[in-house]
């Protein structure tokens, strides 16, 4: 199976990191198409903890290529920082290669993400401040810096200067922030071009090329299907296309070479930020959750909202992505609790939605549905297979499975490399 996709099914932060790892022995690319370095991925081999943001994470398998794609918004500074303290760990980073079309944040970008949030006080969205948003509405708006422009020195100044006739109105007379000089930026830049140019390709091609040529091709979405710009529980997403579709804009690779899709979904949910989210648990058992599953952010260091396992979105999450196969991580979490309550449909004023509400504020009064399934006490960290899980732990994923409407083909027992029960292979 050469091109499979890989995407968050809730609202980020299921262990895509770990799925992409398990993969990568298999693979040859690895693709990053969305978002930037507002990603956090823990991955841990071997006792020794990883924390990736801007970089694919199979960039930990030796032989495997990692990709930048253009629907990637890059930091150059965090770019380097990441590779460099790889390299010291030991981490051989020399295959990455980054897209030409790629679009860069420039420091105005991280500027107007942190004012702007300050601005709409109670409602802000709660963004990572990486300046995401704002280098993404440029490159809408046609005003973005591109990574190719980075080799052109007088085009690169052009629009740098282009963007800043705009960006020092607003944030001298909107936000009262001091104007930017174009030299700050420029030189910001031009401090990294010329170790960023041999990793420049046009990634599209080789992409292609590599599948022509029977290679076996992951895409790896950063962020998750509700927090995808059009599809996500908006406006409190994050400003790029994290669902499968996404990895066709953000790659140049077409729809019809896409094989399968894995969603990766987590046994209870966690979300970061505000916005709406109805099996939250602001109790003890939410409490419970954040400690026993170390629910506390890679990249913010933010405490995840933590709740039960939500199937209207895990079936909605099936639909958007045309999901083949799904990666439950996180059941060992679940482990010593009598009961544990799967929302199946929500309550809308008395009204029963067994399918996402079409409209946002049906979906921030939405009160959920539950259905409690016996929980288990036994340790499962060492089951390597579906039948070594107690009969109740077995019974949960059977009744998800059953609910979401895709098989469950991998089951996370704990957050090392090996702590997975492979049930049906990924790769077809
Ligand atoms: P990502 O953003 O989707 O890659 O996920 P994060 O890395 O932000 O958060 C997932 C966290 O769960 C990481 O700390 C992982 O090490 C951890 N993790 C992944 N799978 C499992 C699992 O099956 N069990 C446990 N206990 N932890 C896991
Ligand atoms: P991974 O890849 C969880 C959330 C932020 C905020 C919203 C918009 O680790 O799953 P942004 O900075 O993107 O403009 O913020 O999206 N968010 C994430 N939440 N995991 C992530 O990435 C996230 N990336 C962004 O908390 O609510
Ligand atoms: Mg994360």
């Amino acid at each position: 199976m050469p091109a499979i996709v890989l995407v968050g099914a809730q609202w980020g932060d299921e262990g895509k990191g770990k799925a992409t790892d398990l993969l990568g022995s298999r693979i040859d690319y690895v693709v990053k198409f969305n978002g930037g370095n507002n990603a956090g991925h823990t991955i841990v081999i071997d006792g020794e903890k990883y924390a990736l943001h801007l970089l694919p994470s199979g960039i930990l398998t030796p032989g495997c290529t990692p990709v930048i794609g253009n629907g990637v918004v890059i930091d150059l500074a965090v770019l380097f920082q990441e590779i460099d303290a790889l390299n010291d760990r030991g981490i051989d980073t020399s295959r990455l290669v980054v897209s030409a079309n790629a679009h860069l944040i420039a420091p105005y970008n991280r500027v107007l993400d942190k004012v702007t949030e300050r601005f709409l006080g109670s409602r802000r969205i709660g963004t990572t401040g990486r300046g995401i948003g704002p280098t993404y509405a440029d490159k809408m708006s046609r005003v973005g810096i591109r990574v190719q422009d980075l080799f052109d020195e007088s085009i690169l100044r052009q629009k740098v200067e282009a963007a800043l006739d705009v960006k020092n109105q607003m944030l001298v007379k909107i936000y009262n922030r001091r104007a930017v000089e174009a030299d700050e930026v420029l030189d910001e830049f031009k401090k990294y071009a010329d170790r960023l140019r041999p990793m420049v390709v046009d990634t599209g091609l080789l992409l292609g090329k590599a599948l022509d040529q029977g290679k076996t091709v992951l895409f790896e979405a950063g962020q998750a299907t509700l927090l995808d710009v059009d599809h996500g529980t908006y406006p409190y997403v994050t400003s790029s296309n994290a669902t499968a579709a996404g990895a066709c804009t953000g790659s140049g690779v077409p729809p019809t070479r896409i094989d399968r899709v894995i969603a990766v979904l987590k046994a209870y949910t966690t979300r970061v930020g505000e916005g709406p989210f109805p099996t939250e648990l602001n109790d003890e058992t939410g409490e419970f959750l954040r400690k026993a599953g170390a629910e506390y952010g890679t990249t913010t260091g933010r405490p995840r909202r933590c709740g039960w396992m939500d199937t209207v979105v895990g079936r909605y999450a099936t639909r958007i992505n045309g999901v083949t196969d799904f990666v439950v991580t996180k059941l060992d979490v679940l482990t010593g609790l009598d009961q544990v309550p799967v929302c199946v449909a929500y309550d809308v004023g008395g009204v029963r939605y067994d399918e996402m509400p079409m409209s946002q504020s049906d979906f921030h009064h939405a009160k959920p549905i539950y259905e409690n399934l016996p929980g288990w006490s036994e340790d499962i960290s060492a089951c390597r297979s579906f039948e070594e899980l107690p009969v109740n732990a077995r019974a949960y994923i059977e009744r998800v499975e059953g609910l979401i409407g895709a098989r469950v083909s991998s089951i996370g027992v704990g957050p090392g490399r090996d702590e997975i029960i492979e049930r049906h292979s990924l790769l077809g």
